[in-house]
């Protein structure tokens, strides 16, 4: 299964098991994450079916997603079929680049955050919620065992078991966010971790 159909597949049903599956906190991580970024032109990178357009305020909202079946769900007025890792955008072109739960479907990390770093003007910034495992040795076991246990459990209910296993695997791709945006050629303004054990984190990064 490839990293942009799974959200096809699933795009009808995404919202209410991600609401249910983060017991209804995954618009607080969005909101911690977006109250730090800049007013303006937003890139909502990954937006999928729109989520977080809620909690963008007055901001000149463009989505950008590979999923044509995700975006027909986005009510953004501004709706662009891309991948962050080639953006369709001039340089220095927005004020600021937010993208949830979407980093570790990426074909490339480094690519991305290098086209954002093109993309955004001097002083723009870049917000990132992702999803990951524990810091913890012992908690990013427990959280492994749980969740390799419930996600496939949700996904069958859902009747899409294998989109869900994909995700449960998708947990360990990349290393921790600590590590993950050490260096980049953007400037790190904030990273923490929020959620049951640590297992979702928050970052912003600025061009300087
Ligand atoms: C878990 S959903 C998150 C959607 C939305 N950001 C949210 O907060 O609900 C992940 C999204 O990333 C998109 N995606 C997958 N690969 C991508 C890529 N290379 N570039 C940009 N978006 C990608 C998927 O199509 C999907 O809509």
């Amino acid at each position: 299964m490839s990293n942009g159909s799974v959200f096809t597949d699933i795009a009808d049903k995404y919202d209410r098991i991600n609401r249910i599956l983060s017991f209804g906190r995954d618009q607080v991580w969005r909101q911690r994450v977006i109250e730090k970024l800049p007013a303006g032109r937003l890139l909502d990178l990954g937006g999928g079916t729109g989520a977080a357009n809620e909690v963008f305020g007055d901001r000149d909202v463009v989505a950008l997603d590979p999923s044509p079946e995700m975006l027909s769900l986005n009510a953004a007025v501004q709706r662009t079929v891309a991948v962050g890792e080639s953006l369709p955008f001039g340089d220095g072109s927005f004020d600021a680049v937010f993208s949830a739960y979407v980093f570790r479907n990426l074909d490339s990390v480094e690519q991305t955050v290098a086209e954002v770093a093109r993309v955004l003007r001097p002083g723009g910034r870049l917000g990132v919620v992702g999803l990951g495992r524990p810091r913890s040795r012992g908690a990013a076991a427990l959280h492994r065992a749980g969740s390799s246990v419930v996600l496939p459990v949700v996904g069958t209910i859902a009747g899409a078991r294998e989109e869900y296993v994909y995700l449960n695997r998708s947990l360990d791709k990349l290393p921790p966010p600590e590590v993950l945006f050490e260096d980049t050629p953007l400037r790190k303004v904030a990273l923490w971790r929020m959620g049951p054990l640590g297992f979702v984190y928050g970052v912003v990064l600025e061009k300087v």
